[in-house]
């Protein structure tokens, strides 16, 4: 049996995820006609815009759709159309953690998964290749499965992959043009192993075959969950050292640098920081959890948890740091938050410390004011407002304020917290911002950013996560 010869994909999911990876497929792929749906009509429109405003910020993104945008890579709202025209479909819906219902607060909500499934089958008339992409708990796939086959027209038959993205934001071009690897997870059947050829033959266009694996369908729905799992463990393993540091006058970047230096450990992932974020580091884990529980195996699922008990422990470790050295009340206060995105380079802001931090400072009635050079204003508002649903927005806009430029937002301050590392935070003329704040004037850096020693010549009082010198 020949491995079928991909010519037309359909990407169901315009998001972080869907965006990227397809249209990085299109560029790679020229002769493959690659098509982006989502039933979001304004972000197709802004996939579509003239002037590339895309709806994701994403260093290389414009440069990427330029090349291959309406040449073999098109955006749409006519799903029904892709799929039917498709030989393979990624789904690459969100999955987000479950708000309601049983195992709410831990499983993910799949309802976006089963109805895009629902769909394809619904209008598919020829046998297609369907690839789960979104990170989704073992054994999603049997269960579309099960769906496909029972809804599918007679003579239709779906072939189902598991094809996890290992992208980063703020590096995902580069992910994606360089990846570790391509991880494919088949059913070990004649039909599945041909399958999983198919689409290791599209991938086979610009990533070395020594890098494409292929595994079993479960394993590869375990593999994302371990992989995001052990990398937020090594983030929250150095923030319990940062507590560490921070009582003994020990220094973490020492720390992680001497221990990164063992190469059976490695130096990446060993920053400590306010708390991981993102929209799947924590999804990820409560799913492990979920799933852990769900096999009565207990000590597994307390083993998981622990490690987003951890960050959620030095999200407020931090905001009680900022009210302990600002002389133990921050009420009536003004504080200014650089940062509100869960990591520099991106305009994403799921699961963002940040919020956490405004959340904590305004529970004090402290006054803050928040600036972020990608985040959208109106994305800050809508996570203000379902962080905090005992305010109103009236409420929540006499305390926050949300401005454009940086020196600004610090201005008349008593104090600055650094929640995102973007690196024109380096570059603030720091000399101006002390000058316009109240005195003393503090610096919290919540990630390890700023040159301390030089804030304190200028005259700043200087608090860094994971150091233990008195401020
Ligand atoms: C992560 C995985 O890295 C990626 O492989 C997967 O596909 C999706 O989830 P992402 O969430 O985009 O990617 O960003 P990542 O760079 O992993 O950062 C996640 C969070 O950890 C950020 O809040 C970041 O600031 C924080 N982090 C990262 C640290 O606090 N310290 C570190 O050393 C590294
Ligand atoms: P991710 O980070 O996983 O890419 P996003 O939320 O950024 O998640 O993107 C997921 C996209 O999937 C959203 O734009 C959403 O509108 C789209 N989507 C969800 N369900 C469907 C569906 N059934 N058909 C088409 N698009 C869908």
């Amino acid at each position: 049996m020949a491995p079928v010869n991909v010519k037309k994909i359909c990407c169901i999911g315009a998001g972080y995820v869907g965006g990227p990876t397809c249209a990085v497929i299109a560029l790679k792929c020229p002769q493959i006609q690659v098509t982006i749906v989502d039933l979001n009509q304004s972000r197709i429109d802004a996939w579509n815009s003239p002037d590339f405003s895309l709806p994701i910020y994403e260093p290389g993104l414009v440069e990427v759709v330029k090349q291959a945008r309406g040449r073999n890579l098109f955006f749409s709202t006519d799903v029904d159309k892709a799929i039917n025209e498709s030989d393979l479909i990624f789904v690459s819906v969100n999955t987000p953690t479950k708000k309601t219902g049983v195992g709410a607060g831990f499983g993910a909500d799949l309802h976006y998964v089963e109805s895009a499934t629902r769909r394809i089958a619904a209008v598919a008339t020829s046998s297609k290749i369907v690839v789960e992409k979104s990170t989704v708990p073992c054994r999603t796939a049997e269960s579309m499965r099960t769906i496909l086959e029972s809804n599918c027209r007679p003579g239709c038959h779906f072939d189902i992959l598991s094809n996890p993205e290992f992208l980063a934001e703020g590096t995902a071009i580069n992910d994606l043009f360089k990846p570790d690897r391509v991880l494919i997870g088949s059913l070990q059947t004649p039909e599945g192993k041909n399958a999983s050829a198919a689409l290791a033959g599209v991938y086979g266009n610009w990533v070395p075959k020594e890098r494409v694996l292929t595994v079993g369908l479960w394993s590869s729905e375990l593999s994302k969950l371990a992989a995001n799992a052990m990398l937020a463990q090594r983030i929250s393993s150095i923030n319990a050292l940062s507590a560490i540091c921070e009582a003994t006058g020990a220094n973490i970047d020492e720390v992680s640098h001497a221990v990164g230096f063992d190469s059976r450990i490695g130096p990446k992932f060993l920053k400590a920081s306010v708390g991981f974020g993102g929209s799947c580091f924590q999804k990820d884990i409560l799913n492990l959890v979920y799933l852990s529980e769900s096999l009565h195996l207990p000590e597994v699922a307390a083993y998981w948890r622990q490690v987003v008990d951890m960050n959620e422990y030095q999200k407020s470790r931090f905001s009680r740091s900022v009210v302990e050295t600002l002389f133990n009340t921050i009420t009536g206060k003004h504080i200014a938050v650089l940062g509100f995105a869960f990591k520099a380079d991106t305009g994403d802001t799921r699961e963002t410390a940040a919020v956490t931090l405004i959340r904590n400072f305004l529970a004090e009635r402290a006054y803050v004011t928040v600036y972020d050079p990608k985040v959208e204003v109106s994305q800050m508002w809508q996570d203000l407002t379902e962080a905090c649903p005992d305010w109103t927005l009236e409420q929540l806009q006499k305390y926050v304020t949300i401005v454009h430029d940086p020196i600004e937002a610090c201005k008349d301050k008593e104090a600055v917290v650094i929640a995102t590392e973007w690196k024109e935070f380096l570059e603030i003329d720091w000399q101006t911002v002390y000058n316009h704040m109240s005195k003393p004037a503090f610096v919290f850096d919540g990630r390890l950013l700023v040159d301390a020693e030089k804030l304190r010549k200028i005259g700043f009082k200087v608090k860094v996560i994971g150091r233990g010198e008195r401020v």
